[in-house]
């Protein structure tokens, strides 16, 4: 059964196969969780998001973790929140679904999510963690490989609605505070 961890702090700390970056269709870094994971990978980061040209919204590329502890990023392009009638919940979902598609193929165990598109892009954060929990589950029901996926919230806000919510999602006995 795969674990799930809900965490309050710095994605770019964990030591697990893939962290996921909330980044923009440039691939090219920026602020937010993608300023902070490109400080922490170092400027090869950048060279190999160079060579990727960019990333739709919905999307996600890989490239290794450099100085990391995590081995990959995952980049993910989440949409900018516009009032919910241009398919942003889909595209957020699309988000979490192909970040966990990538991680598959690449045989990663362990991922961890930020709260995409909560910060600069403004999406509601209650919709955006209903999005996100209704998304990873639905994927885990059909494919039991994952060690643990982490939910890591920078912001107090985040962090109390997931753990508010999780357990409407997972069973007790998966999840880990
Ligand atoms: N670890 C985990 N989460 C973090 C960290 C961190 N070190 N730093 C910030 N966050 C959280 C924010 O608190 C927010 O909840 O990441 C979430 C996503 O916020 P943003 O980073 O602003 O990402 P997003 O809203 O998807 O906007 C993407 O912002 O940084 C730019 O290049 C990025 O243009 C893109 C846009």
């Amino acid at each position: 059964m795969t674990k799930i961890r809900l965490i309050h702090g710095d994605i770019t700390l964990l030591a697990v196969d893939a962290i996921v970056n909330a980044a923009n269709r440039s691939l090219l870094g920026g602020g937010g969780v993608d300023g902070a994971i490109h400080r922490a990978a170092g400027s090869q980061l950048l060279e190999a998001c160079k060579k990727l040209n960019g990333c739709e919204t919905g999307q996600a590329k890989i490239t290794p973790g450099f100085r990391l502890p995590a081995k990959y990023v995952i980049h993910t392009v989440g949409p900018v929140w516009r009032g919910g009638q241009d398919r942003e919940t889909e595209l957020l979902s699309q988000c979490y679904l192909n970040s966990l598609e990538l991680a598959k193929q690449y045989e990663c165990r362990q991922v961890a999510f930020p709260n995409i598109s909560t910060g600069v892009y403004g999406f509601p954060k209650t919709k955006a963690a209903h999005t996100a929990l209704s998304a990873v589950k639905d994927y885990l029901t059909a494919y039991t490989g994952f060690e643990e996926i982490s939910f890591v919230c920078f912001d107090q806000e985040n962090y109390q609605l997931y753990k508010d919510l999780l357990p409407s999602f997972f069973s007790q006995d998966q999840i880990t505070f």
